[in-house]
């Protein structure tokens, strides 16, 4: 894992950050957001929605690969995610790693924490065999 510190890792980052905002998250208390950019340099935004019926709560990472997708992103090559509730900066939780790789052989994976800690890892080194066909 590489202590992240470029500029544009900074920026998705921020816009992260203000996704977090737009969460729906009444259950969990712990927004998130994520910001997705795909190999044209278009960003894609997303945020964890909620459900009543827990189950059914989509993360932040995937509410982005939907944005992405259905605005017309084919490859995807770099997401960061942040949660002003989180100590620590985040991993995507191991489903969305797998919807990532539907996506992308590899990519940059940035994330941030609320006292402005950052971390760079990639999909590779988190899902190192990711189910593929
Ligand atoms: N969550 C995400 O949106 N992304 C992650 O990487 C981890 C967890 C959401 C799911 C749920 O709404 C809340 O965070 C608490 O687990």
């Amino acid at each position: 894992m590489k202590k992240a510190n470029n500029p544009a890792m900074e920026h998705l980052l921020r816009l992260a950050h203000e996704a977090s905002k737009k969460a729906h998250a009444p259950y969990s208390n712990f927004p998130v957001g994520a910001a997705l950019a795909d190999e044209k340099g278009e960003i894609f935004l997303g945020a964890n929605v909620e459900n009543v019926s827990l189950g059914l709560t989509i993360c932040a990472e995937r509410s982005a690969v939907a944005c992405a997708i259905a605005g017309g992103a084919s490859k995807l090559k770099a997401i960061a995610i942040y949660s002003p509730e989180a100590n620590e900066p985040l991993h995507p939780c191991g489903a969305c790693l797998q919807v990532l790789a539907e996506f992308a052989e590899d990519m940059d994976i940035y994330s941030g924490s609320a006292d402005g800690k950052t971390l760079h890892t990639t999909l590779k080194e988190l899902l190192p065999r990711a189910f593929r066909r």
